[in-house]
This record gives C-alpha cells, structure tokens and sequence, in this order.
C-alpha cells in the first residue's frame, strides 16, 4: 500500500514531463490542427440530387419580390427575390420533401436574358443530412440548358464543404413564371 502510493506520483510526473517535452512552446492563442485533422478525417465526395420548386403564384408563394428599379417589370434589372422554395426527392411537388432553399436571387444582367446572382443555403430535413446544410453563391443564365454554380460551404455533415451544383430546369409556367429545377450536387467535405 505504502509502495504504491509513492508511485503514483511518480508515474504522474513522468506523464507531465514525457507531454511537456512533446508540446511545442509558442501554441497560445492559435494552434496548429491540420495533422490531427488528417489523422482523423478523410475527405469524402457526396452526390445530392433532388428538385428545386420556386412558387411564385397562388396564395402562398415560396418566392417574392423585394427589392427592384424605380418604374421597372416585375422581372427586371435590379429585381431581388427571397425564397424558401421546398426541395423535394421527387419531381413533383407532392413528393417527400427532403430539404428547404432559403435566400436571394436577383437579375444581376443588364441584357435582355436573365441571369441570376444566387445566394442560397439549402438545408436538409431528412435522413442522415436533417440539419446539414451546404451554401451556393453563383451566376444562374436561367434560360441555359445546365447551369453550373459553386457551393462555397457547408455546415453540419457538409462542414468545410465544397463543390459544385448543376441546375436543370424541367418544368416552368411562362404565365405565372413557377419553376421546377432538377439539381446534381457534387460535394467535397469530410
Ligand atoms: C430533423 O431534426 C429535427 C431537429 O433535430 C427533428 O425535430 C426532426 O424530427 C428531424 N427529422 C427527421 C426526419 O429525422
């Protein structure tokens, strides 16, 4: 009993001084992690596909006008939409919702063809990505067959995420101007 109350303390000192000759001296406010994050993560690619629905008819519209020119169209240079468009497993609107794109578009082309700046998070409600979300900030030619737009972030599963998304549209109402687009997203995140 004696004996290994005595050895405690010693094993305990040569811990501290065993760490203290490991440590680096100057890590005080900032540290350097890279290694332990290699150790620990390896770097993954997610595949996401799902369809986009930007409702702007009806009474409940997932997308409306905020901000736009003095004596200009509804859709105009300048014109600035906020959305929270449902994103759905499916193509029709009906079908399981897996997510929410929550954010701005706004016609950023002063020509005659529209072009969006987008700056969209898309956040997920369903399965193993409930609560990830990933943040897309890009040029939308709306009118282009496939559009190609960087994802800048992410958060949750998609932390330090990155990427790109390939918008698609397949469905659109040339009088109340709603949209159905189908979305391939490629990410890198660990
Ligand atoms: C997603 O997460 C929220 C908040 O934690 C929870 O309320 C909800 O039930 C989850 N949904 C699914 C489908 O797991």
């Amino acid at each position: 009993m004696a004996s290994s109350s005595l050895n405690f303390p010693l094993f305990a000192l040569s811990l501290i001084l065993l760490s203290t000759s490991l440590t680096t001296t100057n890590a005080t406010f900032s540290e350097e992690v890279s290694e332990a994050i290699a150790l620990k993560r390896m770097e993954k690619t997610t595949h996401l596909h799902f369809y986009f629905h930007d409702i702007l008819s009806g009474k409940n519209p997932t997308a409306v006008k905020i901000a736009g020119a003095k004596d200009t169209p509804v859709m105009a240079f300048g014109s600035t939409f906020m959305i929270d468009d449902p994103l759905t497993e499916g193509r029709e609107l009906t079908s399981k919702l897996i997510g929410k794109a929550q954010g701005m578009y706004a016609f950023a082309a002063q020509n005659s063809l529209p072009e969006f700046l987008m700056v969209i998070n898309y956040e997920f409600v369903e399965g193993k990505y409930n609560g990830s979300s990933f943040s897309l900030l890009g040029r939308n030619p709306v009118l282009n067959d496939v559009r190609e737009m960087p994802v800048v972030g992410g958060s949750g599963l998609f932390r330090l995420a990155r990427g790109y998304a390939l918008a698609h549209t397949v469905w659109f109402d040339v009088k109340t101007k709603d949209t159905t687009v189908d979305y391939n997203v490629y990410l890198v995140h660990y």
